[in-house]
């Protein structure tokens, strides 16, 4: 589908993830992603923290629009995938709901340089 002339493709229903919760989705282009519902609207990002490349972030601890890594606490912005605690971003993806559907734009994603080694 297009929104705003942009690509879209489902993700997955959003009564699979109510307020206050994340998920993980293994998406076939993208790989591990984490969706977050939080603060009235979505959030979708790697699920990968760049600290130690573990895939964890929608069991992180989210406030603020910032997810907390539950490994070794790492903090990023859900909003730009920016590191707020001196490391690399993480990246993020624009959504579109429609119909109770959740929909990732169909385009890669900003990638942060340290993931083009894998
Ligand atoms: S793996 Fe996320 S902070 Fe270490």
């Amino acid at each position: 589908m297009e929104f705003n002339g942009k690509p879209y493709r489902a993700l997955l229903s959003i009564q699979e993830i109510p307020s206050g919760k994340a998920l993980t989705v293994n998406d076939e282009q993208e790989g591990d992603l984490a969706v977050f519902h939080h603060n009235g609207r979505y959030y979708i990002t790697s699920n990968i923290c760049p600290h130690h490349h573990a895939s964890v972030l929608a069991q992180g601890y989210v406030e603020d629009g910032v997810v907390i890594c539950p490994l070794h606490h790492y903090e990023y912005s859900l909003e730009s995938g920016a590191c707020l605690t001196g490391g690399a971003d993480i990246k993020v993806y624009e959504y579109h709901v429609e119909n109770e559907i959740l929909y990732i734009e169909d385009k890669p994603a900003i990638q942060p340089k340290w993931m083009s080694n894998f």
